[in-house]
């Protein structure tokens, strides 16, 4: 039983289905990447996981509990942390107000975990009163990653984190990311760098049209002649 699993997902945005039969998910404590060429359906996968879009087939689990006519708001309150491809922080808002933004759902003192992202991106606490649309490409995703994890998420979905960075800036984020995963968090994301992603997932999933086409472990894909040759440049 995986932690949490989109299974034989079929749906769309309209008439036509974009996602046909389409299964992704993660394990308990595991980096999970979701690779493919562009408009392979990545996006739409991790959006049907998240609840942002109506599967005419298939289901999600999460803890084994089905949660496919839940919320996205309701997936956020069961553990479901979610930083979007695109427009994933408020710009005009300084860093701090972004994180406390994050927090929405909480009740109790967020504080503590402002601090615990402070420490995971230390440029954050010294930028908190900036906006966040003043920043760099890969401080802006530290923010949204920053926020999402101020809901105390036991999974977080990233859909291209790394997507416009340098590739220093990517080997960091990367390693913050091993850091989350080893703090007990799921980590299902989606990657254009395939090869480095592949190289730090537990499991990989290759999308190709909406439909899986290749899933194994990480390792097992890298190494995988067709795999190499279609996706990761050889
Ligand atoms: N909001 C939308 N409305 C209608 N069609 C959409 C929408 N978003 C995406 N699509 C279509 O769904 C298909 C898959 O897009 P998706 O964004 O999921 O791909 P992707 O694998 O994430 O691509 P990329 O690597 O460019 O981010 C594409 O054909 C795209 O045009
Ligand atoms: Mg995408």
């Amino acid at each position: 039983m995986s932690f949490l699993l989109g299974k034989d997902m079929t749906g769309g945005y309209g008439a036509a289905d974009i996602l046909h039969n389409c299964t992704i998910g993660v394990e308990r404590g595991e980096i999970a990447v979701v690779v493919g060429p562009n408009g392979a359906g990545k996006s739409t996968a991790m959006k049907a996981v998240f609840g942002m879009l109506d599967l005419r087939a298939g289901k999600v689990t999460m803890e084994g509990e089905d949660i496919t006519s839940l919320s996205p708001q309701a997936r956020v309150q069961k553990g479901m942390g979610f930083v979007p491809q695109n427009n994933n922080v408020f710009r005009s808002m300084s860093v701090e107000e972004n994180l406390e933004m994050g927090a929405f759902i909480r009740t109790d003192d967020a504080r503590d975990t402002m601090a615990q992202v402070f420490d995971l991106f230390p440029i954050l606490k010294e930028k908190r009163n900036q906006p966040a649309g003043e920043l760099s490409g890969g401080q802006r995703q530290q923010v949204a990653v920053g926020r999402a994890l101020m809901t105390q998420p036991k999974v977080l979905m990233l859909d291209e984190p790394t997507a416009g960075v340098s590739p220093i800036v990517m080997d960091e984020l990367f390693d913050r990311i091993i850091e989350i995963a080893r703090s007990g968090i799921a980590i299902l994301m989606v990657e254009q760098n395939a090869k480095q992603a592949l190289n730090i997932a537990d499991k990989g999933y290759v999308l190709a049209q909406g439909a899986n086409l290749y899933t194994n472990t990480g390792e097992a894909l890298l190494n995988d002649p067709d795999v190499r040759k279609a996706f990761l440049g050889g």
